[in-house]
């Protein structure tokens, strides 16, 4: 069942978002708003707003926005429709839905690769407490296993060929069990795992959605297979122990991840808890998305080999492209984690926890690591590489220490480089006045949806003076707005972002809009300022298509009337 926009509504009108925010953080009012250091990016000032009249918080730094849902479902990680019921019970409000609409339907399509998931994670795990288990309990204990460990991580043990003719006399279908990777087929449907040691793969909610099964035999060829991905098991969109760690990093205030998910487990067995894995893969934008909700202090720790150099800025990539420095943790080479644990201890990889690099400084080693002094074409680039990173650097006093080193270890004068900075930073500059106005478009656009949002006046005049926004996901969202402001007859923003919860696009080009940072009031003038523009840019790409078509038409009379169609265009701009 749906909950209906009018539930949504009463249950977001039952609390006030002040107080609901600061049962989480501390907040604090100044003047008719209420200020609070954003949790949602590595913030050091309190950058995010909260308006009780308006019912939603902004943070002007990242650009998280939202109302009172928005925020425990970024805060707490959960749907929207789990926000919707924490509300509710902190309101006494009785809301009827049993489990959380949007799962539920995902859930009940893939019941049988859950229940198969199930029913293989126990058979494995019962196999390894039988006397075929005997050698690969031997090898776990040598790897310091204890038997809580095994348990707590679900860890199991594939035999000779036997669960998938359990699953099928159990009635699951071959279909099911070749979708669900257990099962492989060759002329015949067979186990994909045998002689194994399996370790349970969770979803983000601690579903288990596919293994990993490890071999322990000295003979065999490849050491870890995993399950194929499914319906609900897609590696990129997950990270081992995410649904274990997420607890530990918001009381730890930081997490950690490493390469492997036999990492996890090594440094859990050290009392260390708040860690995920990427599994051997880069990690891809939505696992970037998940390690900055668990934490936005975010401790990189690979192999200290070349891959886990490589693993390292890759990683960093992805997240310095939404907003996060993360810091960075090398083991010598070529340890992991669980070998560093083995080899020096608890103690030792404290003392590396305690004192990761900044990005930044872990970049710079890294560029003279494969710097050869002697070679003045590799000095040259590796301080162009320096200089590169330093132009994103606003912190004067750092930007003078790198400096300085820089001249130092490579003999260039302090002023020769620091004049190749300025030059940097000029261009940069430059490039980013470019990019302004080439986005006059995008500007009208989006302000005329600001005050579309807070006007129905600006409405009213829009539907009046019809144009066409360039951006796609701007025009939808326009059209959006005019559906609900004729069904209500009127647009609360709070409530407009509950309408939004289900579409992602939109509800981010929502977000870009409400935190633009501009005058609240408008004047019909600017209004149809907005207009025009967005009209003549609608006539210019106009031409610039009837252009196209003119240069390949052959027939003279077509040519003549698409000439003639442009020219009267041209006219109107
Ligand atoms: N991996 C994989 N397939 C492989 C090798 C690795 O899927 N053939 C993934 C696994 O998820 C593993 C991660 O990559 O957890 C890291 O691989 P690796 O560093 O080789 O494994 P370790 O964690 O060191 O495992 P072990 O200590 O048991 O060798
Ligand atoms: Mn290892």
């Amino acid at each position: 069942m749906r909950v209906s926009e009018e539930k949504i509504v009463e249950i977001r009108k039952s609390v006030n978002i002040v107080d609901i925010i600061s049962d989480y953080i501390p907040i604090e009012q100044k003047g008719r708003n209420y200020f609070a250091i954003c949790p949602f990016h590595d913030d050091h000032n309190p950058s995010m707003s909260i308006s009780p009249e308006k019912q939603i918080y902004t943070c002007f730094v990242c650009g998280a926005h939202g109302n009172v849902f928005n925020f425990i479902m970024d805060y707490e990680n959960v749907s929207f429709y789990e926000a919707l019921k924490i509300v509710a019970n902190k309101s006494n409000i009785e809301l009827n839905i049993d489990d959380y609409n949007q799962n539920i339907e995902k859930r009940n399509d893939n019941n049988n690769l859950y229940e198969i998931y199930d029913f293989a994670f126990k058979y494995y795990q019962n196999n390894l407490l039988t006397k075929d288990g005997k050698e690969a309990l031997d090898y776990l204990y040598k790897r310091d296993f204890t038997d809580e460990i095994i348990k707590e991580f679900g860890i199991g043990l594939s035999t000779k060929n036997k669960l998938t003719k359990v699953l099928l006399n159990k009635g699951y279908k071959n279909e099911d069990l070749l979708n669900s990777g257990i099962s492989s087929f060759n002329d015949n449907i067979y186990d994909t795992f045998i002689d194994r040691i399996m370790f349970p793969l969770w979803d983000l909610d601690g579903k288990v959605v596919g293994f990993s099964g490890r071999i322990y035999k000295t003979n065999d060829s490849s050491k870890y297979v995993n399950s194929k991905e499914s319906e609900i098991f897609k590696k990129g969109n997950l990270l081992y122990n995410y649904h274990r760690a997420k607890q530990f990093a918001r009381r730890k205030k930081s997490v950690i991840i490493v390469e492997g998910f036999m990492d996890v487990i090594a440094l859990y067995k050290v009392g260390i808890y708040n860690v995920v894995a990427s599994m051997g893969t880069a990690i891809t934008k939505e696992q970037a998305r998940l390690l900055k909700k668990l934490s936005t202090n975010i401790i990189l720790c690979f192999d200290g080999d070349t891959a886990g150099n490589k693993a390292t800025l890759s990683c960093s990539k992805e997240l310095t492209d939404i907003g996060i420095y993360p810091k960075i943790i090398r083991l010598p080479s070529p340890l992991d984690p669980d070998e560093f644990l083995s080899k020096y201890g608890k103690e030792k990889f404290d003392e590396y926890l305690e004192n990761p690099k900044s990005l930044l400084d872990y970049k710079i080693d890294y560029y003279r690591s494969i710097t050869n002094f002697n070679n003045s074409e590799e000095i040259s680039n590796y301080i162009k590489n320096v200089l590169s990173e330093l132009n994103l650097v606003e912190d004067k006093i750092v930007k003078e220490i790198i400096l300085k080193k820089l001249s130092d270890e490579t003999n260039i004068s302090f002023s020769t480089i620091n004049g190749l900075l300025k030059e940097n930073t000029k261009k940069k500059e430059k490039k980013q006045e470019n990019k302004v106005t080439f986005n006059k478009y995008e500007k009208a656009e989006r302000r005329l949806i600001f005050y579309m949002i807070r006007y129905p006046e600006v409405i009213r005049i829009y539907e009046n003076n019809k144009c066409n926004f360039p951006t796609k996901e701007f025009r939808f969202l326009a059209s959006e707005i005019i559906y609900y402001y004729n069904k209500h007859n009127c647009l609360s923003i709070a409530d407009f972002l509950s309408y939004l919860n289900d579409k992602e696009e939109l509800l981010e080009a929502f977000k870009k809009i409400d935190t633009l940072n501009i005058n609240e009031n408008y004047c019909y003038e600017e209004i149809m300022d907005y207009i025009n523009l967005l009209n003549d840019y609608s006539i210019k790409e106009r031409i610039k298509s009837l252009t196209k078509e003119f240069k390949k038409e052959n027939d003279f009379i077509k040519k003549t009337e698409i000439a003639k169609e442009i020219s009267e265009l041209k006219v109107r701009v």
